[in-house]
């Protein structure tokens, strides 16, 4: 059965708006284990717009979280991770005028900085996973930097409107899937997701997990965030197998 990852950024959006100490962290992660988190993400931005260093720190504290850190390929970022030693580290893209992270990373381009890294990433954190989009071939270079694991970039099949691109979209996620786990990575998914279109991609076969944020967060509103996390888990148990 594929896991949840709850992805609190925008807990920290909220409150980081006002400088409020609400939404209160330490809450919003306690009710996510609560009702079916598998694990939080939390991605420490170098413009640092909603999670902080505190908000890391209380997750690692937080005895029952498996914490995934998402974060740049940089040398403070890579510091911090040593210091930290979050359970799980997945290394993003990531530009200062992007709304959110807009594409997978380029493994060739950033090939010898990112080999460097993940060999140090090892000795403080049990899966280094790199944020790429489905291809074969960046697939490929992930499982030849040294990668435990792969999240694939599910953007653009989020954004595709007319049918056959949503199925393009999805024929290159599944194969993507297929070819990361024919390799031994441990293959995770993420970016976009949401209550309609996830179904599909929880049909895929030999994923590990999805991290899911802004969706779950934005139907908070409505059911309180314990029942937003408990409906989408719902939908991914009842799609994977
Ligand atoms: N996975 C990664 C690597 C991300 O950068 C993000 C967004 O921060 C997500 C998953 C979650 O995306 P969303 O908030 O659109 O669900």
């Amino acid at each position: 059965m594929i896991k949840l990852g709850v992805n609190l950024d925008h807990v920290a959006t909220i409150r980081q708006q006002r400088y409020t100490p609400y939404p209160d962290m330490l809450t919003a992660i306690n009710i996510a284990l609560d009702n079916g988190a598998d694990s939080i993400t939390m991605h420490l931005r170098e413009d640092r717009r909603h999670i902080q260093i505190d908000d890391i720190m209380l997750a690692k504290e937080n005895m029952g979280t498996i914490l995934n850190l998402e974060m740049a390929a940089t040398n403070d970022m890579l510091s911090l991770a040593k210091s930290i030693k979050p359970d799980y580290v997945c290394i993003v893209p990531e530009k200062r005028q992007e709304l959110t992270t807009e594409g997978g990373l380029d493994l060739k381009k950033n090939f010898n900085k990112l080999e460097n890294m993940i060999k140090e990433l090892k000795d403080c954190t049990r899966s280094v996973s790199l944020f790429i989009e489905p291809s074969n071939d960046v697939i490929h270079d992930a499982k030849k930097l040294g990668a435990d694991a792969i999240e694939i970039h599910t953007g653009k099949y989020a954004e595709a409107k007319e049918q056959s691109n949503i199925i393009d979209e999805l024929k290159r996620i599944s194969n993507a899937v297929e070819y990361g786990f024919s390799l031994g990575l441990t293959v995770n998914a993420g970016h976009g997701l949401d209550y309609k279109n996830v179904s599909k991609i929880a049909q895929i076969d030999n994923i590990n997990e999805l991290n899911i944020g802004h969706s779950i967060i934005a139907e908070s509103i409505f059911l309180g965030l314990g029942d937003a996390i408990k409906k989408m888990k719902n939908i991914i148990t009842k799609e994977s197998k």
